[in-house]
């Protein structure tokens, strides 16, 4: 809890800290610790039932632990009519895991959206921050697949 300390440390002197606090730590471990969020509570003397009521009205934050990269599947109507429940189960049958699941060996977690503002390029997946439009079989592949080498090599 070195980190967690460290992380309070430095907000702890402005006004509204636990959001910035919650956001450090939910960057640091890539989600948010039942231990971190006991530490807060304890040393802030934040009550426990606010900090959850934060974790769980942001959708920037996560109770359980996120995969290194985060794939997200539009399913708004757009990309649904040009083919993104495909997309969405070869997806999750490459992977194992159902949307807002994370695989065993914790690289990815597989999310569905409603809508990633980029309607034309549908179906659209964005992979930690990029987006890979007009999608076939083929380039979810290449996709997942050059992830995989990347972190391989
Ligand atoms: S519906 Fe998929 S990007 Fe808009």
């Amino acid at each position: 809890m070195e980190k967690v300390d460290e992380i309070i440390e430095k907000y702890r002197s402005e006004k509204s800290h636990n959001i910035p606090i919650l956001q450090d730590i939910n960057d640091e471990y890539r989600y948010l610790p039942e231990e971190a969020l006991n530490r807060i509570s304890e040393k802030l003397g934040v009550p426990l039932s606010e900090l959850y009521s934060l974790a769980t009205f942001y959708k920037c934050f996560s109770l359980s632990p996120r995969g290194e990269h985060e794939v997200y599947v539009c399913m708004g109507t757009a990309c649904h009519v040009r083919g993104a429940p495909r997309i969405l189960y070869n997806i999750s049958e490459k992977l194992q895991v159902k949307p807002g699941e994370t695989t065993e060996d914790g690289k990815y977690t597989l999310e569905t959206v409603n809508c990633l503002g980029a309607c034309a390029r549908g179906p659209l997946v964005m992979m930690d921050e990029k987006y890979f439009g007009l999608l076939n079989v083929a380039k979810i592949d290449k996709m997942l697949e050059g992830y995989y080498e990347q972190n391989n090599n």
